[in-house]
């Protein structure tokens, strides 16, 4: 019975408010919370993934993908943000399920986000490699190879079968590339580990010049694309008919079967709104600020994606657009002036760095919620004494990071990390769901709208989309969740500070 012991919600407020090492600052205002939502979502997910999902995928429709997942996004956005605010506590999904469904599953999440988080650093850590050794082409400087990219690669040529329990899984098999490491990847992980483990403010600060950055040259593209359109709408009439190119025969290539596809497919770009739950411990007001920080990122990144995606198939046709850098090229395209280029340039690399650094932000806070808990070694709670941030974790995880960074393929991350995302968020939604129904009677400054609806669909989508995903992920989850099943039973529990309660 001890799998399902929680912790109370009074228990976790009043931790979070002291400890032996005093508590995180909290010095995040609204604006702050949402500027970090932002940090954490507008990456390789618009810069890279929305040129090859239409032309894949959707077609001109990618759009209708961009909104069908802001609206599923939204359900668990609204879930959170019911949580952050009754709990606004370090920790986010893991501490929200210690609380509703006990030990044991709290251990799964919190072992999932590791997926979400640290895999999500190191995979756009690998993306700002690319886009940094493309920026350096511009110049001319060229890194040697034997540094420049992961010794491994997914063979996608060749299938084998792993047989686990009772299950057959064919997949890829990893092989060699000849490199030996990706060098800017480890480097970008280990100097965002250093701004993090100086502070949550200079991080915070850092993080809003990124975006400042990346969302101003966003709105650049949109108000330039916009007026190309105005002036070629014989152009952009051919590109956008039809609409929802037909679909080719097979599920998922264009036609709504694509439109869904695209959606699944570009969850990837949504994901990291969810980031701003954990900073609910260095938020000043967690009340007020955390559903605007959570809704408002969604808002802010729905519109921009909207836009952004009219503007890339106006421009080019869909089927030009399975290309790495889809805005560069769209721009030389249709002959937009140099310096255009060049600042979406600098806007994937700023997008990219605060993308990773606010998943470097994420994870720590993760492990130090299980570490106070007893579920992992206590040195990962402990906070800089001077800094006040959970430093040996933050360096943990940036090594870590660099160390996948450094050896493992892009596209093996991405897929892991949206499932480990979708559980996440599907645990969520029900968990909200089950609080309300156990503890009716807990304060809750922030209530999801029609529940259980929002929870129900929230869960649906989330299943579903995990449905899309290929086998190999599933696969991946499984051993992964299979070594932290090992952890779990071999040390957290027996370690685990939580006494039972009936
Ligand atoms: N949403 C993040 C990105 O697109 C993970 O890079």
């Amino acid at each position: 019975m001890s799998l399902f012991r929680t912790k109370t919600v009074a228990a976790l407020i009043s931790e979070s408010k002291g400890g032996t090492h005093g508590g995180m600052k909290r010095e995040l205002g609204s604006i702050n919370l949402i500027n970090l939502g932002i940090g954490a979502v507008v990456g390789a997910g618009i810069f890279v993934l929305a040129g090859t999902s239409a032309a894949n995928y959707a077609g001109p429709a990618i759009v209708l993908s961009f909104i069908l997942c802001g609206i599923s996004c939204l359900f668990a956005g609204l879930c959170y943000a019911e949580f952050a605010t009754m709990i606004p506590v370090a920790g986010s999904a893991y501490t929200y399920t210690y609380a509703t469904m006990g030990e044991f599953l709290a251990w799964i999440i919190g072992w999932d986000l590791i997926l979400e988080y640290l895999f999500s650093g190191a995979a756009v850590a690998v993306s700002w490699s690319g886009a940094m050794q493309g920026f350096l082409n511009e110049f001319g400087v060229t890194l040697p190879a034997a540094f420049g990219s992961a010794p491994f690669a997914i063979d996608r040529a060749q299938m084998v079968t792993t047989d686990l329990f009772l299950f057959s899984f064919e997949h890829h098999p990893l092989v060699a590339t000849g490199t030996l490491v990706n060098l800017p990847a480890v480097f970008i992980s280990l100097a965002l580990t250093v701004v993090l483990v100086i502070g949550i403010k200079e991080s915070a600060n850092f993080n809003n010049t990124m975006v400042f950055i990346k969302v101003g040259v966003l709105l650049v593209l949109v108000a330039y694309g916009a007026w190309w359109m105005i002036g070629h709408q014989d152009v952009v009439a051919a590109n956008w008919t039809p609409f929802i190119p037909e679909n080719s025969g097979r599920f998922g290539e264009f036609g709504w079967s694509g439109v869904f596809k695209g959606s699944a497919v570009i969850f990837f770009a949504y994901v990291g709104f969810d980031n701003v739950s954990c900073a609910a411990q260095e938020a000043r007001n967690p009340q007020r600020d955390m559903p605007i920080g959570l809704l408002g990122t969604l808002g802010v990144c729905s519109l921009l994606f909207i836009a952004v995606s009219l503007v890339l198939t106006g421009m080019v046709n869909y089927t030009d657009l399975n290309v790495d850098a889809p805005f560069v090229f769209a721009l030389q395209q249709v002959n937009a002036p140099p310096v255009l280029r060049f600042s979406i340039e600098i806007a994937t690399l700023a997008g990219l760095t605060s993308v990773a650094m606010v998943c470097l932000l994420g994870q720590p806070r993760i492990f130090y919620s299980m570490a106070k808990d007893g579920l992992l070694p206590s040195m990962f709670s402990q906070l800089h004494a001077r800094f006040r941030t959970p430093h040996k974790a933050t360096i943990l995880t940036g090594v870590v990071c660099a160390i996948v960074a450094g050896v493992m393929p892009l596209d093996l991350l991405g897929e892991l990390i949206s499932i480990g995302t979708l559980m996440a968020f599907a645990l969520v939604c029900a968990g909200v769901w089950v609080l309300r129904v156990k503890r009716p009677d807990l304060p809750r400054p922030f209530r999801a709208p029609l529940l259980p609806v929002v929870s129900l669909l929230g869960v649906g989508t989330c299943v579903l989309q995990m449905y899309m995903l290929p086998g190999d992920t599933w696969l991946r989850l499984a051993i992964w969740m299979g070594l932290g099943f090992v952890i779990y039973f071999g040390y957290s529990r027996r370690h685990s500070k939580v006494v039972h309660r009936h």
